[in-house]
């Protein structure tokens, strides 16, 4: 054991050659909103510095991330309709769709992921389809109520019988898939959190002779309060209940890791942990479960701390970035989604600080 562990910390030279993790910005994949029917850039209130975008400026978009060296892009979409059966979520000439073709068309390099979800393109914002009814049982005075009804709140709708509906959602993930795959996309992401998404996904493509297009699971997604920036980014906060029936909640590492197992036993090529910063511990997990690429995902709450933070002078915004990146790579992630991506790339290139 070595007496006078600062020796090693002495210069910048000798940090650097002694230095257990590094961050890249080919590990880095950049989330984007892109929104039908706009036609300028428009901010997005909840998360300073990032913009729902026109289709027409994805290309650039596409290319500049490129030249940065970012790893990837993330692909949201805003559809100008949306329907109970998700119907824009499949539409071959929908905003996802003309998003991944127009990336493709300017940066045929740039590796393109979507997100497969209908949370943005039903009416009710869940990321199933509704029906059915669900237990425990109504009470027999309201037995003949309407399933869901508007402005329901949670505890009404959870006694009252509205239910997202698992396995009926399950060929509409797998056709929204298929078609951001035939658009051109490399990896589909299933992030609805129904159970057996993966394998949907998986046999759906296979079929269509999409054997080659790569799902990134979103495995272990917990119900969090992290994610609110981004529902009103994406407009896709749901307008009764929440998401706890379908995501993991966050006391639960053990069931986390059922997916997790779960998800490579039906083809995930990549496995996601979402949100990350709160999450270290099941990074570490998935990555002592799972030999497959590991996903963080800094997500939208995680982001706009950040920056509600470095906006008042409270904190250093590039050493804080580049510190978190660094932890999730230490606890085991091979990838970081954040939508620090393309300042992080510039901070990456300007050296160290
Ligand atoms: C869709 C989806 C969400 C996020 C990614 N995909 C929202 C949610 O589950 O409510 C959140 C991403 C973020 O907060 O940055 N289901």
């Amino acid at each position: 054991m070595p007496d006078r562990l600062r020796r090693l910390r002495r210069t910048p030279q000798l940090r650097e050659l002694v230095r257990e993790t590094s961050v890249r910005p080919k590990d880095l994949i950049y989330p984007i909103f892109v929104r039908e029917g706009i036609r300028s850039p428009e901010p997005i209130d909840s998360m300073p510095g990032q913009f729902r975008l026109p289709i027409g400026a994805v290309g650039n978009l596409a290319c500049e991330a490129y030249e940065l060296g970012i790893g990837a892009l993330l692909i949201f979409g805003l559809p100008s309709k949306k329907d109970e059966r998700a119907t824009e979520a499949y539409n071959p000439n929908g905003v996802v769709q003309n998003a991944i073709r127009a990336a493709k068309d300017s940066c045929p390099e740039m590796v393109v992921m979507t997100d497969v979800c209908v949370c943005a393109y039903t009416p009710h914002g869940h990321c199933g389809i509704l029906g059915g009814t669900s237990t425990p049982q109504p009470p027999s005075s309201v037995s003949g109520r309407a399933l869901v009804t508007p402005g329901a709140t949670n505890r009404e709708t959870e006694e009252w019988g509205s239910e997202v509906l698992n396995d009926e959602t399950l060929p509409l993930l797998a056709e929204m898939a298929v078609s951001h795959a035939r658009a051109g996309a490399d990896v589909v992401g299933p992030s609805s959190m129904m159970d057996h998404q993966v394998r949907a996904l998986r046999e759906g493509l296979d079929r269509n002779g999409f054997g080659n297009t790569a799902i990134m699971a979103y495995s272990a997604k917990f119900a969090s309060g992290f994610y609110g920036p981004f529902r009103d980014a994406a407009d896709s906060a749901p307008s009764h209940g929440d998401r706890s029936s379908y995501q993991h909640d966050a006391a639960n590492a053990r069931h986390a890791r059922l997916e997790l197992l779960e998800d490579v036993e039906e083809g995930a090529d990549i496995l996601m942990v979402k949100p990350g910063l709160a999450y270290l511990d099941i990074i570490r997990m998935a990555r002592e479960t799972a030999d497959l690429p590991i996903a963080a995902y800094n997500v939208s709450g995680e982001y706009s701390m950040v920056k509600a933070a470095a906006e008042r002078g409270w904190l250093d915004e590039p050493r804080i970035v580049l510190e978190t990146m660094t932890a999730f790579k230490r606890a085991g992630a091979n990838l970081i989604i954040t939508y620090h991506a393309k300042d992080a790339a510039k901070w990456m290139r300007g050296g160290e600080d």
